[in-house]
């Protein structure tokens, strides 16, 4: 039993090493993908912002970023990689928005737990 450990321990730790990379692999290509970061239009954590508010003939307007926690990875590849108004297309891989769908899964584990939770009571 003693001997299974010493074998698993490395692929364990190896495992969880890996985990993190990619979890921070996401992190940095949410911050700062080909330059432009997500966060400035969609918020810290994909909550959604005021991108910018201004004035025009029909009173005060105000620029939103979607707010993108509960987006299917699926919609994260289209519009990643579509033509928008506002938003810029970037260009990335399937790996990488990948990563940054699992970083935006994993920092918001507790909302979206409390948000399916809230939706299969009712
Ligand atoms: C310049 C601001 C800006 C940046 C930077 C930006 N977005 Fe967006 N994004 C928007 C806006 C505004 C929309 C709503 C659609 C539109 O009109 O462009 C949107 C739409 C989306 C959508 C479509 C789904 C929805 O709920 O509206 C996803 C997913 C998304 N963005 C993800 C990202 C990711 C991931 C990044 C970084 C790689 C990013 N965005 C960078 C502004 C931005």
């Amino acid at each position: 039993m003693r001997r299974l450990w010493m074998l698993l321990l490395p692929l364990l730790l190896w495992g969880q090493e890996d985990f993190i990379s990619h979890y921070e692999y996401g992190e940095m290509l949410y911050a700062n993908p080909r330059g432009v970061s997500c966060s400035q239009c969609h918020g810290k954590s994909g909550e959604g912002q005021i991108i910018v508010e201004f004035r025009d003939i029909h009173g005060k307007q105000a620029l939103k970023g979607s707010d993108i926690r509960k987006d299917s990875l699926d919609d994260m590849i289209k519009s990643v990689n579509n033509y928008h108004k506002i938003m810029p297309r970037y260009y990335l891989t399937d790996e990488e928005v990948k990563a940054i769908y699992d970083y935006l899964q994993k920092k918001n584990e507790v909302y979206l737990e409390e948000f399916t939770e809230s939706n299969t009571t009712q």
